[in-house]
This record gives C-alpha cells, sequence and structure tokens, in this order.
C-alpha cells in the first residue's frame, strides 16, 4: 500500500490549481467520485440484481430509457444535491434543467452537466459503460440558478472528466491544468491514483466509428475511412477499427493508445448524434488537455455556440494528427 494517493487526497494537494475555488470545487469533485462509486457497485452486480433491461418510458432524445439509465441519474443527482456546491444540473435523462440547492446560504456557485450513463445498449450485454461530467462556475452570482448558467461555451468549462466502468473502475478527470487518472480499488473502496498526467499519442492507428451508417456519412468521412484502410508502411496503414459503442471507452482506449473517434451526421442525426453539452465538450476538454485535438469537422468543439441544453454535434476527436487529416477530407470533399 506503498505511496497510494487516493482521489480524495490528490484533489486537496492540487487545489492550488484552482486558487479562487476555496475548496468548493474540490468537494464537488468529491461528491462525483462518491456517486460514481454508487454507480460502479449496481453496475457490477446488474446481471444479478433486477435492474437491466427498459423503464418503459423514452428520454427527451427519444431513446428508451433503461433502468440504469434512471438508476445511475437518480444517484448522481442526490450526491450534488447532498454535497451542496451544485445550483444546477443538466442531465440527458431530464428534459429541463434541474436546480438544485436554492436555500441562498449555501451559495452554490456551480453548473454541472452529465451524461449519467454513457453507452446504455452495452448495458445489458456486459460491456463497458460510461459517465461524463462538466463543471462550469454560476454565471448568476445569487438567488436560484438559470438555464444562461450552463449554456456557456465548452471553453469556459473549470473541470470535466469521466468514469468509464470497465475491466476495472476508473475516473479521469481535468481542471484544465493536465489530465488524470483513478482507478477504483475495490478492496478499499477509493479510487487511486493510476494514470497521472495522461497524454494521448500526437498519432495513432486505430479508428472509431459506426461504419454500418457508412452511406450516410458525408463524403469527406468517406474518403478519410477509405483512407484508413489503404495499405501505406510509411503511415503503419491499414488502420484497425475499433468500436464498443460506448464512447467514453472508446475515447479510453484512444487516449491511451492513440487513435480517433469520429461521430459525424448520418441521415438519422442529421446534425450529429452526441450531445454538445454533456458528451462532446467534457470529452473535448479531456483530450485537448492530454494534447489532443477536438473538432466537428471544420471548428472546434470547445467553442462552438451553446443555445440548448440537449444540442447535438458532430465529432472528430482524438490524436492530434489523426484528427487534423481527416478535417482535411472534410474541407475537400464536404
Ligand atoms: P447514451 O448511451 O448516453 O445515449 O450515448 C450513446 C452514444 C455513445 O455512447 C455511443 O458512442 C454512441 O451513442 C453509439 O451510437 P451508435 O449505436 O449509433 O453507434
Ligand atoms: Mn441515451
Ligand atoms: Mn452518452
Ligand atoms: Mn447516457
Amino acid at each position: 500500500m506503498a505511496n497510494l494517493t487516493t482521489l480524495g487526497q490528490f484533489i486537496i494537494e492540487r487545489q492550488a490549481d484552482f486558487p479562487y475555488a476555496k475548496g468548493e470545487l474540490s468537494r464537488l469533485l468529491r461528491d462525483i467520485g462518491i456517486a460514481a462509486k454508487v454507480v460502479n457497485r449496481e453496475i457490477n452486480k446488474a446481471g444479478l440484481a433486477d435492474i437491466l433491461g427498459e423503464v418503459g418510458t423514452t428520454n427527451v432524445q427519444g431513446e428508451t430509457q433503461k433502468v440504469l439509465d434512471v438508476y445511475a441519474n437518480e444517484q448522481f443527482i442526490a450526491a450534488l444535491s447532498a454535497g451542496g456546491e451544485c445550483a444546477l444540473v443538466v442531465s440527458e435523462e431530464n428534459e429541463e434543467i434541474v436546480i438544485l440547492n436554492k436555500d441562498v446560504s449555501k451559495n452554490a456557485k456551480y453548473a454541472v452537466a452529465i451524461d449519467p450513463l454513457d453507452g446504455s445498449s452495452n448495458i445489458d450485454v456486459n460491456v463497458a459503460v460510461g459517465t461524463t461530467f462538466s463543471i462550469f462556475r454560476r454565471l448568476s452570482k445569487e438567488g436560484e440558478a438559470n438555464i444562461n448558467d450552463i449554456l456557456q461555451k465548452g471553453t469556459e468549462q473549470v473541470a470535466a472528466g469521466y468514469i468509464v466502468y470497465g475491466s476495472s473502475t476508473m475516473l479521469v478527470y481535468t481542471t484544465g491544468c493536465g489530465v488524470n487518472g483513478f482507478t477504483l480499488d475495490p478492496s478499499i473502496g477509493e479510487f487511486c491514483l493510476s494514470h497521472p498526467d495522461m497524454k494521448i499519442p500526437r498519432t495513432g492507428h486505430i479508428y472509431s466509428v459506426n461504419e454500418g451508417n457508412y452511406v450516410h456519412f458525408p463524403e469527406g468521412v468517406k474518403k478519410y475511412i477509405k483512407y484508413c484502410q489503404v495499405e501505406d508502411e510509411s503511415t503503419n496503414r491499414p488502420y484497425t477499427s475499433r468500436y464498443i459503442g460506448s464512447m467514453v471507452a472508446d475515447l479510453h482506449r484512444n487516449l491511451i493508445k492513440g487513435g480517433v473517434y469520429i461521430y459525424p451526421t448520418t441521415a438519422a442525426a442529421p446534425k450529429g448524434k452526441l450531445r454538445l453539452v454533456y458528451e462532446c465538450n467534457p470529452l473535448a476538454f479531456i483530450i485537448e488537455q492530454a494534447g489532443g485535438r477536438a473538432t466537428n469537422g471544420y471548428q472546434r468543439i470547445l467553442e462552438i455556440d451553446v443555445k440548448e441544453i440537449h444540442q447535438r454535434e458532430s465529432i472528430f476527436i482524438g490524436s492530434t494528427d489523426m484528427v487534423l487529416k481527416a478535417e482535411e477530407f472534410m474541407a475537400e470533399y464536404s
């Protein structure tokens, strides 16, 4: 057990990274870590407990809600409410914003966007799923929080991260001073620093895209996929195709090994499928902080105007050189 740094210790040690925060952001991150452990516990026994399958409701995206989508949503919101630092939550599973900690004496300063359970289609088949979160300081200084507190560009995030519930469970986060990863040690129930100062390789040989939608992709994406498949020794092509269908897990693998993840526009999703506020922005912040790149094929994700809480966007994210190459094809053909 020598030299183990827990998430709690690390957050306190790094308090100096955000001196204005006076401990509130640290407590908020701690609250997210607590909810992650509770959700992890349920996911780990999903096949035993009666928590697989669908609830029978749909969310605002028209997606069928799984029992664990709803459970994870409740757990994260409960932890953010109890912690007292969060004034407003946007969640994939709630059509409207959720106002928390209305008691002004609590002076909650933060707004949080979450995808409580990413990769819903993988829950029932024991494949890795995730959570993403994005944290902003409220714009409104007093009174009840309002929607403008969360409709901020990704560049304004003060922290963001993800949890991947995989063969082990990891929490990866950034406060804008690099990226650090923590692995849950189930024997002591703590996230412990396992991946300090994570950096994504400048290039890689993995491309991750749902090729079943190929016929509906923009011409630039079609041409880029063909480029990935062409034999060329100098660039280590053909690349390897890897697609889990849980964006967090796909991103986590590509962050460690190098690679590009693309979810472009399709016929079913003419503006892209993934949600800017709680999927694209937090992951773009992480990947940029790890030295990678995240765009919609033309524009940096973090600079896109946020108009609606459930707004969708295309995403090209991962190793800088691979994203740049895909952008070249977009510029030429789309
Ligand atoms: P969610 O499960 O939170 O609704 O997100 C689903 C997203 C993302 O996790 C995944 O990468 C992508 O949808 C998969 O979409 P396809 O099945 O269309 O490839
Ligand atoms: Mn969903
Ligand atoms: Mn998702
Ligand atoms: Mn989800």
